[in-house]
């Protein structure tokens, strides 16, 4: 068993540092539980300084968990858009919604209650847990689980569950037990791992409130934790992306309701490398009439588990191409539904994901 006995004696100079070194963030400012869960949900997979415009914007577009509940899917897809992980704005509405009906509009104040909703784990509940209602719930992120593991000594595996679970119960015997202390203790973590106990190279110690209780330091181990498992592999799927053009108008379709970045909209593509003469023959049994094609540079997007190796065309054509019954006639049966839209059209009202940005460019360009 690991000895955690040192993390009694850190929220007193952790909670002394922070009031001094936190940084000025929007979600600081007024953190209402809306307030912190739309800013912790956006914050997992996805940098602070990413974070601030997205979530001003958000706010902008849904002032309140009833906004959010009667969210139009399409404008709430294309406010995410650029954040990725699509479903977590699918998740937030569906909690939102969730809200409405069983706590009249206000997220509960009850750690179990906060996991009961779609979206909300062990992390986002003790956050919110902690930050909006001052309970004494941890909430475990890479930030902190960086700073533990180091203050520590502790070799175990952060991809591992069980770490993390280990880590929340360690943290929860010593949470400060005011409000206003857990709030700020749980930030202060954060803030902690963030800016001080950083990750790649070496932390900036000198500067941590905290060094002179540090395991990890004491042994000059800094780097060597934490500990995580390489991961598996990632599968590498090639694609083909089309930038159909006739006249001003681009061909997209929306992606199916399941699975990878479902119900978005994409520019046609099929799941394989396509030549040139391949191309040819699938505009031609598309019914499209070919008055160009251009080989686009080809572009990489990496998902958690996935990796898209991607070529393109844009192909400049005279027509529509044919009917979706003649197209589930044909091999490429997927290439139905197509709608056409302009640039602007394109910028302002579909959410195309950045896994086509290098596609999305050149069309906005
Ligand atoms: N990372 C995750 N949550 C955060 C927060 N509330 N403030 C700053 N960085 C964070």
């Amino acid at each position: 068993m690991n000895d955690f006995s040192v993390l009694c004696d850190i929220p007193t100079p952790l909670l002394y540092w922070y009031q001094g070194a936190k940084r000025d963030l929007p979600w600081r400012r007024e953190p209402t539980p809306y307030h912190v869960w739309i800013s912790e949900i956006m914050l997992q997979q996805t940098r602070v300084e990413a974070v601030k415009g997205y979530y001003e914007r958000f706010l902008a577009a849904f002032p309140t968990v009833s906004d959010l509940a009667a969210a139009d899917d399409d404008v709430l897809n294309k406010v995410w858009q650029g954040l990725g992980y699509y479903s977590r704005a699918r998740n937030l509405k569906k909690a939102a919604a969730a809200v409405m009906e069983q706590y009249g509009g206000e997220l509960p104040c009850d750690h179990k209650a906060l996991l009961g909703l779609p979206g909300i784990g062990a992390y986002t509940a003790g956050a919110i847990g902690s930050i909006a209602f001052g309970l004494p719930t941890p909430a475990v992120d890479g930030n902190v689980l960086r700073v533990v593991t180091r203050l520590c000594g502790y070799d175990a595996d952060i991809a591992k569950q069980t770490t993390k679970d280990t880590v929340s119960s360690a943290l929860a015997e010593i949470y400060p037990r005011t409000p206003a202390e857990s709030s700020a203790f749980t930030q202060a973590l954060m803030e902690l791992g963030a800016t001080v106990c950083v990750p790649n190279g070496m932390p900036h110690c000198a500067e941590c409130p905290l060094a002179h209780l540090c395991a990890a330091h004491a042994a000059g181990r800094e780097t060597e934790l934490p500990k995580k498992a390489p991961k598996k592999p990632r599968t590498v799927v090639c694609k083909t992306v089309f930038l159909l053009r006739c006249g001003e108008y681009y061909a997209l379709r929306r992606r199916p309701d399941e699975g990878l970045l479902a119900g978005l909209w994409e520019f046609p593509s099929e799941d394989t490398v396509m030549t040139r003469v391949d191309m040819e023959a699938w505009l031609s049994s598309h019914g499209f009439a070919a008055k160009k094609i251009m080989t686009l540079s080809p572009a990489k997007h990496i998902f958690t588990h996935i990796e898209w190796h991607m070529t393109g065309y844009l192909c400049e054509t005279e027509n529509r191409g044919k009917t979706p019954d003649f197209v589930r006639a044909t091999n490429f049966v997927r290439a139905t539904n197509f709608v056409w839209a302009t640039k602007e059209e394109i910028a302002e009202t579909y959410s195309v994901p950045s896994a086509f940005s290098a596609y999305l460019k050149i069309v906005l360009s």
